[in-house]
């Protein structure tokens, strides 16, 4: 069934935007759906941002910036890259189909390609559908653990990895080591696995306290991963001990973790 997707478009002034404005003089024809903000470059778009849209019921958000090379602040796209990457595994956890994001390059004198990238995006939103979170009937769950994501997003080593991508993998780190992609890949998806695990774990300890069995089900984790993120999480005051029945221990969340009172 057809339906009138909400899209948001975040364009990069120096290239996507001005490419969308060529589209418009030039009379290319594409989709109306897709409301655009300007930003300065597409390094601007925090994940937190889109993570946000997302929640606040768009069906599809699309980042537009320069060409690779051609950012005017030299790397912005980069970081775009890599923090789309970041948002696109995020929206897969929380279930929802990561082609909801895209990213893409339009030059200033791309006005057909500017038209074509939007009609594209357009179609294939329409064929996945409305977001399951937005609409008068939300997925709840799936709502909660976006709304869970920002903190993930926010989480400082998970910033400092993004924002250092591109030294470490040309400079290399303060040792001088420099990263692989593939490496660096791989620990911001480690750091990513175990703060959505220990965002998981608090959600499900919101409502009634929980024991570590009832964790490592719901979560699909070993009792003993469970346990290191119950210890870190305790570390930082997000969760307490509530009491024991038996000789199990039940946890509780000692505090709401962002949801936006979902
Ligand atoms: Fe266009 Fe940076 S200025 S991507």
């Amino acid at each position: 069934m057809s339906f009138e997707p909400k899209l948001m478009g975040f364009m990069c002034n120096w290239c996507s935007y001005a490419g969308a404005d060529l589209a418009g003089v030039s009379r290319y024809q594409y989709p109306p759906e897709i409301r655009i903000i300007k930003v300065m470059c597409s390094a601007r778009v925090d994940p937190d941002i889109v993570l946000e849209m997302f929640i606040q019921g768009a069906d599809g958000v699309f980042v537009g910036g320069c060409h690779i090379g051609d950012c005017h602040y030299i790397k912005g796209n980069y970081y775009a890259q890599q923090r789309m990457k970041v948002v696109k595994k995020i929206l897969a956890k929380c279930g929802l189909e990561p082609e909801r994001l895209r990213l893409g390059w339009v030059s200033a004198s791309e006005g057909e390609r500017f038209a074509k990238l939007m009609t594209e995006f357009t179609a294939r939103i329409i064929e996945l559908g409305p977001s399951p979170v937005s609409g008068e009937q939300p997925d709840l769950k799936k709502l909660r653990l976006l709304f869970a994501a920002k903190n993930v997003v926010d989480d400082f080593r998970i910033r400092s990895l993004l924002g250092k991508y591109v030294e470490f993998s040309e400079k290399g780190n303060i040792y001088g080591r420099k990263m692989s992609e593939e490496e660096l890949d791989a620990l911001l998806d480690s750091v990513m696995d175990d703060e959505f695990a220990r965002i998981s774990i608090l959600l499900e300890a919101s409502g009634k306290p929980v024991s570590v069995k009832d964790l490592a089900r719901a979560l699909n984790l070993s009792a003993a991963k469970v346990l290191q993120h119950i210890v870190t999480l305790k570390e930082r005051d997000l969760l307490r001990l509530s009491r024991i029945e038996g000789i199990t221990p039940l946890y509780q969340s000692s505090q709401g973790v962002g949801l936006g009172g979902v």
